[in-house]
């Protein structure tokens, strides 16, 4: 190694480089011995270029070379020609060329490696996990891994351009409100008190708007002791951004530019802006869902009109207790079997509806359902739905909010059965959101976004009548039917806010210990500002088609979050958790 200096990539090696002497250094990937001739398949980050040893040539580098073995580091001297005609290698960008090795050395031997560094390969996450170092080798984690790293690059550089400062908030700090559980540290210093870690900077980042930063973001890292998914990390990074005297169409402006720049820049690819916007209502109507996957049809449609004088007891006794009933048409190119059925009614059921009526256009003698219905009634509602002899029309009466996402979860299964998506990059907005919903569990009203986000300047007058009507200025942007983002206009009056507080059960005395700080700052000149919080994870994971935000992340934790390549969590000594003043039960 001594002396020894890497001159370039392995994988960038081009017949415009023949006859240059190159040093390349990384592993031996494949190592063959041709009798005679030794290959050796070199790889580092950049990809993979074939190397030649003759030992006539040059003895004492093939008698280092034909000791090693796959994964060996390994240094290398040597010219670069072109391959013999006929043994090109159309399949790698470096196939035109081959290092004629003059000088081996071996840096460092490696054992087998329990896997191959190959993309494709059929190996138990968990193996991947412990072996981290190993996995991230393979082609596509190289990719994903380069690509984080650009994506989240082109966000600073945009957001360094547009006026924002990144700013870092601390990451042990007093409990925030997202809706999730926190992971707590405790004090040696303050025996039984303990920090948080955040949930989202969201308390700070308004903080600083009221210290005059006016335009904040952080990659921030965020922390949620939730139950995992494959979206869904205990830790994870969001491109947090809050800014002062805006209003929503500045952020969702500016988060379309963002995204829009670093899209291109990163993965060249297009995004068109501006993102359709839909409230929260028409896309529980249209899709039964408040993130609406736009990349194929099948929209939901109400039939409730048609079917009030029904004789069909569910849909009449449905109407008179002002429930609605929506459907959807299923396309006679797809076979619905008996099994089907079956099974999309009990996807109907796990969302929380009675039943799912399923009426075959043309054939309702065979349907328990249509046979209750009139022929006029099954023409308006074949009218309704665009729907001709031979589709079939599936369709579920009950509260509005369950008979929409009933049927917008029978939408996303069908639409994977009927290869329905389009390619592409479907955006969207989703404004105006509920600012409350209600905890059946615990009868009580809860945020449903935080309790920071204001509400409708017209639905004020409804904070003292009605809460749960009360929008709130409140998006989410959407990406192909994933969450990527949200956020909203943010209270700076102490008095709407101490309202807010009350209605979702937060007396003084209690906004006092858990927000005292936040409320103190906003009597100092608090300015009007609002933000969003986008994830970084998912949206990488998106733009280079991966089905995991694991994926895409260096040392992601499982779903049971533990980490197989550090063991974390593990259990700590008794000394440390006597200093901490704690007792494991
Ligand atoms: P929210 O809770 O919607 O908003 O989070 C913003 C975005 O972060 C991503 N995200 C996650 N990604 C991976 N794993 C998780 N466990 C996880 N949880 C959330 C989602 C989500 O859209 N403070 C507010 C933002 C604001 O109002 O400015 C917030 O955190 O893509
Ligand atoms: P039942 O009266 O429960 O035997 O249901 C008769 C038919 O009506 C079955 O095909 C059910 O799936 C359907 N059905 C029952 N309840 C509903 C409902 N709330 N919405 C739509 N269809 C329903």
């Amino acid at each position: 190694m001594k002396g020894l200096k890497k001159t370039c990539g392995c994988g960038e090696l081009r017949a415009k480089d023949v006859g240059k002497e190159v040093t390349l250094m990384g592993w031996a990937h494949r190592v063959r011995d041709h009798g005679g001739l030794i290959f050796v398949d070199v790889r580092d980050r950049t990809g993979i270029v074939q190397a030649v040893c003759d030992p006539q040539k040059s003895p004492s580098a093939y008698e280092v070379m034909k000791d090693w073995r796959s994964e060996f580091v390994v240094a290398l001297r040597g010219k670069v020609e072109r391959r013999p005609p006929g043994t090109e290698n159309p399949n790698l960008p470096t196939g035109e060329v081959e290092v004629i090795v003059e000088y081996a050395e071996t840096l460092n031997p490696s054992l087998p490696p329990p896997f191959p560094i190959r993309d494709g390969i059929e190996v138990e996450e968990i193996t991947r996990l412990k072996y981290r170092y190993i996995d991230l080798r393979r082609p596509k984690m190289v990719r994903n891994t380069y690509y984080r790293y650009k994506f989240t690059k082109a966000v600073r550089d945009f957001m360094e351009k547009e006026g924002f400062w990144e700013i870092e908030t601390p990451i042990l700090i007093k409990s925030t409100p997202e809706g999730a559980r926190d992971f707590l540290v405790p004090s040696r210093l303050v025996p039984g008190s303990f920090y948080a870690l955040p949930q989202s900077p969201q308390l700070l980042k308004q903080i600083l708007m009221v210290s005059g930063v006016e335009r904040y973001f952080q990659i921030a890292r965020c922390f949620r002791d939730e139950d995992l998914r494959a979206d869904r990390q205990p830790e994870f990074t969001q491109i947090d951004i809050e800014m002062s005297f805006v209003d929503r169409d500045d952020v969702m402006d500016l988060t379309e530019r963002m995204l829009r720049y670093s899209f291109k820049e990163a993965f060249g690819i297009e995004l068109d802006v501006p993102f359709p916007r839909i409230s929260y209502y028409e896309a529980m109507e249209r899709f039964g869902t408040d993130k609406p996957d736009m990349s194929f049809d099948m929209e939901l449609k109400d039939v409730t009109d048609i079917l009030s004088g029904s004789s069909f007891r569910v849909f009449a006794d449905a109407v008179r207790d002002g429930k609605c009933i929506k459907a959807i048409k299923v396309p006679q190119s797809f076979t619905i079997t008996r099994q089907m059925v079956d099974r999309l009614t009990d996807m109907a059921k796990e969302e929380g509806a009675k039943g799912l009526a399923v009426i075959p256009l043309g054939e309702e003698k065979s349907s328990y359902v249509a046979k209750f219905l009139t022929r006029e009634e099954l023409n308006n509602l074949a009218q309704r739905l665009s729907a001709e002899r031979g589709d079939v029309l599936l369709l579920v009466a009950d509260e509005w909010e369950i008979a929409c996402s009933a049927l917008g979860r029978i939408r996303l299964f069908l639409a994977g059965e009927m290869a329905l998506r389009r390619k592409g990059f479907h955006l969207l907005w989703v404004t105006d959101f509920p600012l409350f919903k209600y905890n059946r569990e615990e009868k009580r009203i809860e945020p449903s976004h935080h309790p920071f986000s204001a509400p409708l300047d017209e639905d004020i007058p409804l904070l003292d009548s009605d809460p749960l009507k009360v929008r709130g200025k409140v998006y989410d942007v959407i990406l192909n039917g994933n969450e990527i983002g949200g956020g909203s206009i943010r209270i700076h009056n102490s008095e709407l806010q101490a309202k807010v507080f009350k209605i979702i059960g937060i007396d003084e005395k209690m906004a006092e210990e858990r927000f005292g700080f936040l409320l103190r700052a906003f009597q100092y000149g608090a300015p009007p500002h609002g933000g969003i919080a986008l994830g970084l994870d998912r949206i990488v994971a998106l733009a280079l088609g991966e089905e995991s935000i694991r994926e895409v992340i260096a040392f992601p934790k499982t779903q049971t979050g533990s980490c197989p390549l550090t063991e974390a969590p593990s259990p700590v000594d008794e000394i440390q958790l006597k200093e901490l003043h704690l007792k494991i039960e």
